[in-house]
């Protein structure tokens, strides 16, 4: 199923759940106190504080993120990358963690031939916030996933805030069983390859302060709604859904691949770590990445430079540049100058 698709698919089902659909706002925060749209929430965050009444009690969005947290890891493994679409839908005030569970459910068990993703509901686990009894129940009752197959973990994966002062609130991840070639039985908590994490639905109902680490920040109070925002991986389930090995292989990226092994004459391949070629590999990886990324901010208009934002861009270029001289690039290889785009 081509990316494009299931972008649609998920902004319908909503859609006919009652959500007003809302194009994705800029890379470049709304939020001031963040540098780049980090989530699909964060458009919305005024809505989720109640600082600002929302037009609408509930919405769904496609919403382009950039995160550079993890940059060292891109193309090293099957899912970190420093651009990516999220799916979401959000409820302010309006439904909760019943309601969340069974939309988000019903869309990934659905049969393709019925607008769903047509996951096996047996290769669905989940995991919940540790003291989060209601939304494990949910989970068995809702969506009759076996309590064998629900896991409890703590503040570091299953509380989501934005690393800023803000809302905040317990969520439940829901991961898709790639199957035993991938990696150790034992669910996501043991191995997070073979487990591959598509969703997150966040049950956004406190305010928290003092934010130092995902575990390490104050929970000030309740804020004035129970809130639902979610986050699915778009490229993630591309990956899943085409049939590849990562996201960096998925339709909307494997062209660039394509095009880095056309300029530098390496093939290509899926080397295993430690393979002759698998440097190359990532290196491929990374530029198909990177190059995005930054095409995506500068088309935001944030023009390389030496601070902020801007840097952010410049390190994102050197890095596909430098990837590119490993592949034995030396040369000039875009047919349009930056400047044209600028
Ligand atoms: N805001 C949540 C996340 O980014 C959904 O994971």
């Amino acid at each position: 199923m081509e990316t494009a698709e299931i972008r649609r698919r998920f902004l319908n089902h909503f859609e006919r759940e009652g959500h007003t659909v809302v194009p994705s706002a800029s890379l470049v925060s709304p939020d001031p106190t963040l540098l780049f749209t980090v989530a699909g929430m964060v458009p919305f965050i005024p809505y989720l504080t109640g600082r600002e009444t929302p037009p609408y009690k509930r919405a769904a969005s496609v919403q382009k993120c950039v995160r550079t947290l993890d940059i060292d890891e891109v193309g090293k493994t099957t899912r970190h990358g420093t651009f990516f679409q999220m799916n979401g839908n959000f409820s302010f005030g309006d439904y909760f963690k019943e309601g969340a569970i069974a939309y988000a459910w019903d869309l990934i068990t659905k049969p393709q031939s019925d607008g769903g993703y047509g996951f096996d509901p047996d290769k669905i686990w989940v995991t919940v916030y540790q003291q989060d009894d209601e939304a494990a129940a949910l989970w068995n009752r809702v969506a009759d996933i076996p309590y064998e197959r629900i896991q409890r973990r703590g503040k570091k994966d299953n509380y989501w805030h934005t690393g800023q002062p803000g809302p905040g609130g317990p969520c439940s991840e829901i991961y898709v069983d790639r199957g035993p070639e991938y990696g150790r039985d034992g669910g996501p908590i043991v191995d997070e390859d073979r487990f591959l994490e598509i969703w997150n639905l966040v049950f956004m109902q406190e305010a928290v302060t003092e934010v130092k680490a995902k575990d390490d920040f104050r929970v000030v109070g309740d804020l004035p709604n129970k809130n639902i925002d979610t986050g699915m991986g778009l490229e993630r389930v591309a990956f899943l859904l085409q049939g590849v090995e990562n996201m960096y292989e998925i339709d909307q990226m494997m062209p660039v691949i394509e095009r880095a092994a056309e300029l530098s004459g390496k093939k290509y391949g899926r080397h295993a770590k430690g393979d002759p070629g698998y440097d190359d590999d990532v290196r491929m990886r990374v530029i198909a990445d990177h190059v995005r990324s930054a095409l995506m901010l500068i088309g935001d208009g944030v023009a390389p430079s030496n601070e902020a934002r801007g840097y952010v861009v410049r390190r994102l270029l050197r890095r596909s540049v430098r990837a590119m001289r490993l592949l034995g690039v030396d040369e000039p290889v875009a047919d349009v100058t930056l400047a044209q785009v600028l």
